[in-house]
């Protein structure tokens, strides 16, 4: 450890004279002891695959990995019962497991667990922080990666610091941001946008008990923390390194972005967030070098990549591909694969450091973060353009089979986002037979192309048995102000026990995605070092993508659209991944929602 600290001393103490020139060593300091502190409280099995991984750099860059994201409560009921379910995730195929937020939180201001109240501790009901690290320990034990959220932002008021800060602790005080009067708030204001415009609108919050307004960019009893305090850095550093000697692999860096506030600014992807990032990777690789940070980056496409750092001087290991998934509901609502082909073409010029989870859905809404200079280019206009996506996905549209629901929608901002199972969205729930034949062709042409794409991918728990909308959230007084609840129900038991009758659509779903999921991790072709383009299809509906390595290729197509397509067959003599079929022919029929994964070589891999 000494060493990989000597290593990179001079760069920490670089980072911390540029973010807290008027430190003086003292913060710095505190930094490198708590570092030391950090690695003598990490235990041996923990070291050992530490070093394993270092020799082995890219261990998570390999096409090995399938992730599931799932809340704890709503699959198995606590971290006992994710136990004892871990057999099923392996049925599944997962070995890269993330548990939505699980630390303590309050009931009725949780924000699903992104309110959190001590990051030392579990939420009682879910169980308890030794049950989380034999949890990890287990997964280990079965080569399962782990990953749990950091909610790096902000904390809740519940929080001791909050609940000191409150009660005047002047120390306590200057980890948030607190203000006598609203003049600074008021002026913060002008350039910010909102988070949650409607569930909660502006971005501080006045305490009537102490007379004071404290920040809150999310909801009111998320109070942000103040990182141009060194104390604040330090004290959060060491509370991601105790989860990460609890036995997490990865840590996801919820709403990263945000960590820095300007006054002047949108307070969002500010220069000192890089630098705040580029210490925890720091803090990691000196003393969990087998830990990776994820980053949430949920924002327009040029903001992302930057938080990859670059292969000198990484920040973030792993980031979501928002881009991609948000652009991929939009092709499906507008059959025009323009967009998307572009987007692959600029992802493929990234650095090599550069890896996406990729996804179809997860615990949050839908934004329409969508390249709007270019569809403008197209004839799409943005407002017009949000309202048809909104309007198709939850089935206003004349002829739209989706059952979404709209999540924070301002009329005047006309920026509503959208919120809806996969399964929901591609129209399963509707009563017409052929809608729903067409709604399963159309979930598995989407998750193929998600595990087409190069990265970790990772199913959105319940996607796997094609599970419906949850609309008891509205009869839930925590949570129907929250249309997020709609796509976080409870995982279906007993539809999940049909998973191996082909006859059922759950049966149907499962089987194919396991199918599909195997063949990717066989396949070299699918590994991250793979180059992956994207080509002209000759129609605007079918997506072509390439994948080439070694000298071998494998093509895919995707039909955007219901409509049955044909191309011209752009691998000729090549075979099918998945059935063995030859594509000899010149021209190649894709029914509406086909797919298909063409291999130009014998499979010899
Ligand atoms: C992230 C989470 C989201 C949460 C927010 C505030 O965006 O994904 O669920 O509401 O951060 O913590």
């Amino acid at each position: 450890m000494e060493e990989r600290l000597q290593s990179c001393y001079a760069e920490i103490a670089a980072l911390f004279e540029e973010l807290y020139p008027s430190d003086g060593g003292t913060a710095l300091n505190y930094f490198l002891d708590m570092l030391r502190r950090s690695y003598a409280q990490r235990k041996e099995a923990l070291r050992a695959q530490d070093e394993k991984r270092l020799l082995d750099p890219d261990w998570y860059r390999s096409n090995g990995l399938l992730g599931m994201m799932l809340y704890v409560d709503a699959f198995a009921g606590s971290l006992r019962g994710v136990r004892d379910k871990l057999a099923y995730l392996e049925e599944c195929g997962v070995n890269y497991l993330h548990l939505m937020p699980l630390l303590k939180t309050v009931k009725d201001r949780s924000d699903g667990g992104y309110a959190v109240a001590d990051f030392r501790q579990v939420q009682p009901e879910l169980g308890t922080m030794e049950e989380l690290e034999a949890l990890a320990d287990e997964c280990r034990a079965r080569g399962i990666c782990l990953c749990l959220d950091f909610v790096i932002n902000h904390t809740s008021e519940d929080h001791p610091w909050a609940r000191a800060a409150r009660a005047g602790d002047p120390v306590c005080r200057s980890r948030y941001f607190f203000f006598d009067d609203r003049e600074i708030p008021d002026q913060y204001e002008k350039s910010l946008p909102q988070v949650f415009p409607t569930t909660a609108p502006g971005n501080f919050t006045y305490l009537p008990d102490c007379g004071q307004t404290v920040m809150t960019f999310f909801y009111p009893y998320q109070w942000d923390l103040n990182y141009r305090n060194p104390m604040v850095l330090n004290d959060m550093t060491e509370n991601l390194l105790f989860l990460a000697n609890r036995g997490m692999d990865v840590l996801r860096l919820d709403a990263i972005p945000y960590i820095w506030k300007e006054l002047g600014t949108d307070c969002r992807n500010r220069p000192e967030v890089h630098k705040l990032a580029r210490l925890l990777n720091l803090a990691c690789y000196v003393v969990c070098p087998g830990v990776l940070l994820l980053g949430e980056v949920v924002m327009e496409p040029e903001k992302v990549a930057p938080y990859f750092g670059t292969p000198e001087k990484p920040e973030c290991q792993i980031l979501y591909n928002v881009t991609t998934m948000c652009t991929t509901w939009h092709t499906l609502a507008t059959r025009d694969v323009g967009l998307l082909r572009r987007q692959v073409d600029q992802l493929g010029r990234l650095p090599g450091n550069a890896l996406f989870q990729n996804y179809l859905r997860c615990h949050d809404d839908i934004g329409w973060g969508l390249d709007y200079p270019w569809l403008g280019s197209r004839g799409y206009g943005e407002a017009a353009h949000k309202k048809y996506l909104n309007d198709w996905f939850t089935g206003v549209w004349p002829g739209s089979w989706s059952r979404g629901e709209l999540y924070n929608d301002d009329p005047r901002l006309q920026d509503a986002r959208l919120c809806g199972t996969t399964a929901s969205l591609v129209g399963m729930e509707s009563e017409d037979p052929e809608i729903r034949r067409q709604a399963i062709r159309c979930d598995e042409m989407l998750h193929a192309w998600m595990l087409t794409q190069s990265g970790i991918p990772v199913l959105y728990s319940g996607d796997e048995i094609g599970q419906f909308n949850d609309y008891s959230y509205h009869e839930d007084p925590d949570k129907r102000q929250d249309s997020r609840y709609l796509h976080r129900g409870r995982f279906d038991w007993d539809l999940a026990a049909l998973r191996h009758d082909p006859s059922t659509l759950q049966g149907e779903l499962f089987q194919a995605l396991r199918r599909m999921e195997r063949r990717r991790a066989e396949l070299a072709l699918f590994r991250s070092d793979a180059e992956m383009t994207a080509f002209d299809t000759g129609s605007d509906r079918v997506l072509g993508i390439r994948r080439t390595r070694d000298g071998k290729a494998l093509t895919a197509l995707f039909n955007f659209s219901e409509i049955p397509q044909s191309v011209e067959n752009p691998a000729p003599g090549g075979t099918d991944a998945l059935n063995g079929q030859k594509y000899d022919a010149p021209r190649l029929d894709l029914p509406g929602y086909g797919f298909a994964w063409i291999l130009t070589e014998e499979r010899s891999e």
